[in-house]
């Protein structure tokens, strides 16, 4: 049985841009009239593939514009820890100048150099709707013309947790926050609370925000930059951290029976080692230890939740989780998270109880009226819709792979989905870790260079969103398949 163990430059981008465009007129990519670049969809029958459920695409290797990017790149870097203000946005994992965006529209994002991606991170999930839906855009604007912030109640407050508790009962009374990161750190101090114990249990590869005590075996950032613990927590705030790998019932039951656990939080579908869904009874293994060892079952459901369907995974697998946690898709592109749960643990949060837990811009009036844009378009259409799209993308890309004869595995949860590039299943984090990162490096690339943005690590997930087309999805396949003979 497994234990548990515990470059300043100053640029003149006016006059940088101007001898840009004019020294590189040269490109193979059409401009539309904004100038913008876009990738070519004509008839092409090399690309053409008998058996392929996707229609004939073919895909331009664009000579991508980066001066701009690189300039500003240059500048953040003076400014900004790494030239940026999350980690992962920085490229390490794959080289290169992180795009600066400038725009986004539907399935499109458009960069300070004028190149065009069709967008498959999604903000890392927020964007369901894609970009500026008009919808979230016009609710976002009528809410800011009647102010941005109150620091009272408010009725849209009331109106989007009631639409919550419908769409997820198990959150039977819940609190706003401003983002993922607080609704983890304040569901586990509710856990703690409520049980008045200290130890908890997170699986590794498992990413809950960057609260002290959550960052140990981290995933996402943390795994991607291959830090094996982080600078500044302390050993005690880690102490109480214990971690077992993923899908697997026996380490935590060892956890369990080695100590008193307050709580068990978890991505019941993680996508911060890549997407790694849980094996069938995993999940409903780990309802019945908490139940036997009194131990609270939080569910981080910051990616899951409004993304696998309206219930979030914990209605897709069938098992009510005591805490839930949400975020991205909920505040539809604004700061958001929330985190609640059966009423009695929830009656421990300040005021009616003893846990504390606040915020200045809690509950904020945009992020509200976003949310509520956002659940309105969320119907089961919405996610068949959804479903069928990452269907598309799934057979596109295995009958890709089988082409190519790159030994990859796709993993696809409806539209969130990653690309491992590795021959042997992943079902952990340490099977994970085991794929080529240097070969998904070269594929990122590859795919930037063709008009396709994905997470720019291999420990992510990427996102199709309702404003993606059956045409964007064949665009995506054809893109892989010529960067997948590329890379060998
Ligand atoms: C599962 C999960 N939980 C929590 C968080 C933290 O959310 P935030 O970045 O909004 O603080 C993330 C962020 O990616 C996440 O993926």
């Amino acid at each position: 049985m497994k234990t548990a163990r515990t470059v300043a430059t100053n640029p003149r981008l006016t006059s940088l841009e101007a001898s840009f465009f004019t020294t590189r007129a040269r490109r193979t990519q059409r401009s539309d009239a904004n100038g913008d670049v876009r990738t070519r969809q004509e008839p092409n029958l090399s690309s053409f593939r008998s058996g392929s459920v996707c229609s004939v695409v073919s895909v331009v290797k664009n000579m991508r514009k980066t001066a701009i990017s690189d300039a500003l790149f240059a500048r953040a870097q003076n400014l900004f820890p790494g030239g940026v203000n999350s980690p992962v946005r920085a490229f390490k994992a794959v080289g290169g100048t992180p795009v600066f965006l400038t725009r986004g529209q539907g399935a499109r994002v458009w960069d300070a150099d004028g190149n065009s991606y069709l967008d498959f991170l999604g903000s890392w999930g927020p964007l369901i709707l894609g970009h500026a839906d008009p919808d979230v855009v016009a609710a976002i604007e009528a809410a800011a013309g009647k102010g941005t912030s109150f620091g009272a109640s408010t009725e849209r407050e009331v109106l989007l947790g009631e639409a919550i508790r419908a769409a997820v009962p198990s959150m039977e009374r819940m609190r706003f926050v401003s983002s993922g990161t607080e609704a983890t750190m304040s569901a586990l101090r509710v856990a703690r609370g409520y049980t008045g114990r200290h130890r908890f249990i997170k699986v590794e590869g498992g990413y809950h925000g960057h609260a002290d005590t959550l960052l140990a075996a981290a995933g996402s950032g943390v795994a991607t930059l291959g830090m094996p613990s982080c600078a500044g927590v302390t050993p005690g705030a880690a102490a109480d951290t214990i971690i077992v790998p993923f899908n697997d019932e026996a380490a935590m039951q060892a956890a369990f029976e080695a100590s008193q656990i307050a709580a068990v939080i978890i991505e019941p579908i993680p996508g911060n080692m890549g997407l790694v869904p849980p094996r069938p009874g995993y999940l409903p293994a780990l309802r019945q230890m908490c139940d036997a060892y009194d131990a609270l079952l939080i569910f981080d459901e910051v990616i899951s939740g409004f993304r696998v369907g309206r219930g979030g995974a914990q209605a897709l697998f069938g098992v009510r989780p005591d805490l839930t946690c949400l975020g991205k898709v909920v505040g539809g592109g604004l700061p958001l998270g929330v985190f609640g749960g059966k009423a009695e643990f929830m009656s421990a949060v300040a005021p009616e109880g003893p846990v504390y837990q606040a915020g200045t811009l809690s509950g904020n009036p945009l992020a509200m009226a976003a949310g509520l844009a956002v659940l309105r378009k969320l119907d089961q259409a919405a996610y068949r819709r959804l479903d069928a799209l990452g269907q598309r993308l799934e057979t596109g890309i295995k009958n890709a792979l089988a082409a190519s004869g790159v030994a990859a595995q796709l993993h696809r949860v409806g539209s969130a989905f990653t690309l491992f590039f590795c021959a042997e299943p992943v079902t952990d984090f340490v099977s994970a870790k085991r794929a080529d990162t240097e070969r998904f490096a070269r594929f990122f690339h590859e795919m930037l260079d063709r008009g396709i943005y994905l997470p720019p690590a291999q420990l992510e997930t990427g996102f199709i969103s309702l404003a993606h087309t059956e045409e964007d999805i064949d665009t995506f396949v054809a893109s892989s398949r010529e960067a997948l003979a590329t890379i060998g």
